[in-house]
């Protein structure tokens, strides 16, 4: 973890949207009585109209280097895609699902390189909806799509808000740590909401409010001095998914953890992280719409509020098995043979590249154990490939 001090200084304009979306959080919590939720401070600095780190910065991830702060699996590469490809297109033919509902796209990456994959696997969707949050992330989503052979461009829309009811395959890639959490401090006596208040200098501040009744049996884990999240814009987003999808199947990878891992004692300062250049810090009221913030998911909890609207939870595995289940081997092996210098030369640029990405996907220190796939769905019958070993749905009961 870095200090914020340690950190490059953004440009000019960006310090200045930041003052003013610190204003405004100044304003709302004197508005509230001097006190906020960290949740609504986190919807704020994230989506806040036009000054909100994902509202107003659509450069925010990409590959190294540049003026992106992350990377997600879809930007490392297009195996990602090409490897999830092959259980959409396996559930999509054998359901005859016609749509394909992605959440959170970003750059629009995982999208183009998703129609590209399918339509080399000969099923492709009639129709790809994107909801996006973000104006500016959507914008962006369009100049990448359009980018697109017509034929796969013209299959793509993006919703403004969900249909009441929709049969589909929906995927989302790191949309749920990006969904507002609510922090939870123990002290003696119990555990405490912590939200956001202003010091005697005027400055954001940390301050703990009411007490509240642990949500998760897990917590009792924790010691005194503890710190955790909880996820109530994520449960209600999967409940919500669950009330609306009729048949289908519905794809989340994400980094996080089983309720009993989350609440292990040794995660007692929690999970929130931000994100800046590529270097992680820990300090969410710094600057406010100039970090990422962001909070592992709470599996169980995704399990239970599908389970809860209706939803059989049909996998849960890491982001390494599912891949690997789905092929990506073979998906390498059939990219490095379509290099000019075929599989025999995989040391040009192209072949260190895409094995790097294979490296990066499925390595325990990497991606590959952190992060998670979890398959909710109804009316599915087609056995999923990707769980079909090392499927830990039982460590969510
Ligand atoms: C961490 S980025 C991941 C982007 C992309 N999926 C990827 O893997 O590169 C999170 C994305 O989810 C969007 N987002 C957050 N909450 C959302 C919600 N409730 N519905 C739709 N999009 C959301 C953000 O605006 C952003 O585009």
């Amino acid at each position: 973890m870095e200090r914020t001090d340690s950190l490059a200084a953004p440009d000019p304009a960006r310090l200045q949207a930041s003052a003013e979306l610190q204003q405004s959080i100044h304003a709302e919590i004197d508005a509230s009585g001097g006190w906020i939720s960290f949740a609504r401070y986190m919807e704020l600095a994230l989506y806040a109209p036009g000054l909100g780190y994902y509202a107003a910065a659509p450069g925010v991830l990409g590959a190294w280097g540049g003026s992106s702060d992350f990377v997600t699996a879809p930007e490392l590469g297009p195996l990602f895609a090409a490897t999830l490809a092959r259980q959409l297109a396996q559930v999509g033919r054998a359901e005859a699902l016609p749509l394909l509902v992605e959440f959170g796209a970003g750059s629009g990456r995982l999208a183009c390189d998703l129609l590209t994959a399918l339509a080399a696997l000969d099923w492709l969707p009639q129709t790809y909806a994107i909801v996006e949050v973000s104006a500016a992330m959507r914008a962006r989503q369009q100049q990448a799509v359009a980018t697109l052979a017509p034929e796969l461009a013209r299959r793509v829309q993006w919703w403004d808000a969900l249909p009441e009811r929709f049969d589909a395959l929906v995927v989302g890639n790191e949309v749920l740590d990006a969904m507002p959490v609510q922090l939870l401090a123990r002290d003696a006596h119990g555990w405490h909401e912590r939200g956001v208040a202003r010091s005697p200098d005027g400055a954001l501040a940390w301050a703990d409010g009411a007490a509240v009744v642990a949500p998760r049996s897990t917590m009792a884990q924790l010691p005194v001095g503890s710190v955790t999240e909880t996820h109530g814009a994520a449960q209600a987003f999967i409940a919500t998914l669950a009330e609306r999808l009729g048949r289908g199947l519905a794809l989340f990878v994400d980094y996080g953890f089983p309720a009993a891992e989350y609440d292990h004692p040794q995660r007692s300062g929690g999970t929130l992280r931000c994100h800046r250049a590529h270097r992680a810090h820990d300090d969410p009221l710094w600057q406010p719409g100039l970090s990422d913030i962001t909070a592992h998911v709470d599996f169980s909890g995704v399990a239970h509020a599908a389970r809860a609207g209706g939803l059989q939870l049909l996998g849960y595995t890491s982001q390494a098995r599912f891949l690997l289940n789905c092929g990506l081997l073979d998906v390498l092996r059939d990219a490095l043979l379509r290099l000019p210098g075929g599989v025999a030369a995989p040391s040009d640029r192209a072949g260190v590249q895409l094995a790097a990405s294979v490296q990066k996907l499925v390595n325990e220190n990497e991606m590959g154990e952190l992060f998670k796939v979890i398959a909710l769905g109804r009316g599915i019958a087609a056995p999923l490939a990707g769980f079909a070993s090392g499927d830990r749905s039982a460590a969510l009961d």
